[in-house]
């Protein structure tokens, strides 16, 4: 059981901190020339077009985005909720699909609706699914270029997940199951090691998208992140040194469960178009993957287990250092539908040094933290990254280090002070987390972590902490706030906020505050 061997993580882990001294000494530069293409192109397989081809115009669910990120539906054993293709297609889109274009003297970027490291979009989505109203039973790809599907394998698969997940009542019950995979070249290209941790940063952006769509369309949705992978490399034909599964979202419900396919699933052997001329391997990520690989169905049911994180024995909150969340009524919330705040967010690319209302800032935190369904967070509200922020301009917060109590939905504030020059030296000395109203950093227990799960605890808190930060960016696009993810100084960060943060690792950054832009 690679799983267990807990080293892998520690290894990789310590490996691809980012410090003062190994940034300034690194050698790495961008090879334009080489750069990789944006998108997984089948050469030989028809394109099946999705209804509402690049204009993101589909009828709006009417949700409001504060709403769709913060309900997680849940749908009554026996009842039904299958998705048809214009649902599945407005799902795709606003996870994954095109959302603008930029034209630049070198060419154009496209960007997606969820945010990107280096908008270079290692994340695929593949759909397995029965037979729908309006799409035959298969497997396919999604392609976002041209906004359609390619079928790989014609026929249910289902039950291949099924057994994958070892029986994971979600995916057992879904008529379809998105499957995530990460591209390592497509990423490493710009981060070298570093893009194993993206993978679970960037794909959980785009499922914070994928969760808050299906919430506003009546479908249960699940993150699923244990599963045997080499069944599912086998079902995706992909090739694990060059791409990997990482995550699942089974979608809908029925009540009958997939039969045992009859058609074998055997190599498919597809031409794809090579991303770049030359790609360069990071053996270390690959190791990490292997070594947080699951390797059979009881492995994944032993995995999943129901044993939830103890807390941290934190020491109990200074009563007089704590500021309770400030909730407004829900008719005082923006009403912006999920859909229109997907298509105007992106990431701000200087804040304006004015303040945030605590009242904002208490919508974003709260909204952001109602819970996540996963297999690795039970029971449901469990969270396995803790917030500490640093307040530079929030009306009715002073100015200085804070955690924020989720349980209890206030924030300590652990040192008081200006720190706008430190937040922006630890967000890898970017002034965008100086200049923004708060940096939120996410940290975690690591070993506690990865005693309970093995090394393939390390993806679920990246993917967590992802999928945290994407809901921030769609609760600071909904109050017409900016955002942006940022990276960072690892062990600096871990300093900044002890004693308190003493044994934590550093995960995740996110900045948020008043776009520079709209003044
Ligand atoms: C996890 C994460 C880390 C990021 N880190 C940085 C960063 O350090 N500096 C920066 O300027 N942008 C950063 N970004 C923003 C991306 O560059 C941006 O998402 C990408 O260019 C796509 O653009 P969009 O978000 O406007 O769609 C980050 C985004 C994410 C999701």
């Amino acid at each position: 059981m690679a799983n267990r061997n807990l080293k892998a993580t520690w290894t990789y882990h310590d490996v691809t901190k980012h410090s003062y001294w190994n940034v300034r000494s690194s050698m790495h530069y961008l090879d334009w020339a080489n750069r990789p293409l944006p998108f997984k192109i089948y050469r030989t397989l028809p394109a099946m077009p999705l209804p509402l081809h690049g204009t993101g115009a589909a009828p709006p669910s009417g949700m409001a985005a504060l709403a769709a990120i913060s309900q997680t539906l849940v749908v009554p054993v026996g009842e039904v909720a299958v998705p048809d293709l214009k649902a599945l297609a407005q799902i795709l889109y606003f996870s994954a699909g095109i959302t603008k274009k930029k034209t630049y003297p070198g060419g154009e970027i496209y960007f997606r609706a969820a945010s990107c490291t280096g908008a270079l979009y290692e994340v695929e989505l593949y759909l397995v699914c029965g037979d729908l109203p309006d799409l035959e039973s298969g497997v396919y790809h999604f392609g976002p270029a041209d906004f359609a599907l390619r079928r790989l394998r014609s026929g249910d698969h289902r039950e291949v997940l099924v057994r994958a997940t070892a029986g994971e009542p979600a995916v057992a019950h879904a008529p379809a199951t998105i499957v995530c995979t990460c591209t390592y070249w497509r990423n490493a290209w710009k981060y070298q090691a570093r893009t194993y941790r993206h993978f679970g940063w960037d794909n959980g952006t785009m499922l914070a998208n994928t969760l808050a769509m299906c919430s506003s369309l009546t479908l249960p949705a699940r993150v699923i992140c244990g599963f045997v992978d080499s069944e599912v490399y086998r079902l995706l034909d992909v090739d694990p040194r060059h791409e990997v599964a990482f995550s699942m979202v089974p979608l809908g419900q029925m009540s009958v469960a997939p039969v045992e396919s009859r058609q074998g699933i055997g190599p498919l052997r597809l031409d794809t178009v090579p991303l770049s001329k030359t790609e360069v391997e990071y053996p270390v990520m690959q190791e990490m993957h292997e070594e947080s690989s699951l390797g059979g169905e009881e492995e994944v049911a032993l995995w999943r287990g129901l044993t939830a994180l103890t807390d941290r024995p934190w020491p109990m909150p200074r009563t007089e250092q704590c500021v309770p969340l400030l909730f407004s009524n829900n008719d005082e919330l923006p009403p912006d539908t999920i859909e229109q705040v997907i298509q105007r967010r992106g990431s701000t690319r200087r804040f304006a040094r004015e303040p945030i209302t605590l009242a904002q800032l208490s919508t974003l935190l709260d909204r952001s933290t109602r819970g996540i369904p996963a297999d690795f967070l039970q029971p449901f509200g469990e969270q396995i990254n803790e917030l500490y922020l640093i307040v530079n301009a929030v009306e009715g917060l002073k100015p200085g280090a804070y955690l924020f109590h989720r349980r209890k939905r206030m924030l300590e504030c652990l040192k008081e002070g200006d720190f706008r020059n430190e937040a922006s030296y630890l967000g890898l000395e970017q002034e965008l987390p100086g200049d923004a109203s708060v940096a939120i950093f996410y940290l975690a227990d690591l070993q506690a972590i990865v005693e309970r799960f093995g090394n393939r605890g390390y993806r679920a808190v990246q993917l967590e902490a992802g999928i945290l930060g994407g809901k921030v960016y769609l609760a600071a696009y909904a109050q017409r706030l900016g955002a942006t993810g940022l990276t960072f100084f690892d062990d600096d960060v871990t300093r900044f906020f002890s004693p308190h943060a003493t044994g934590m690792s550093a995960i995740f950054l996110m900045a948020v505050g008043k776009s520079a832009k709209r003044l």
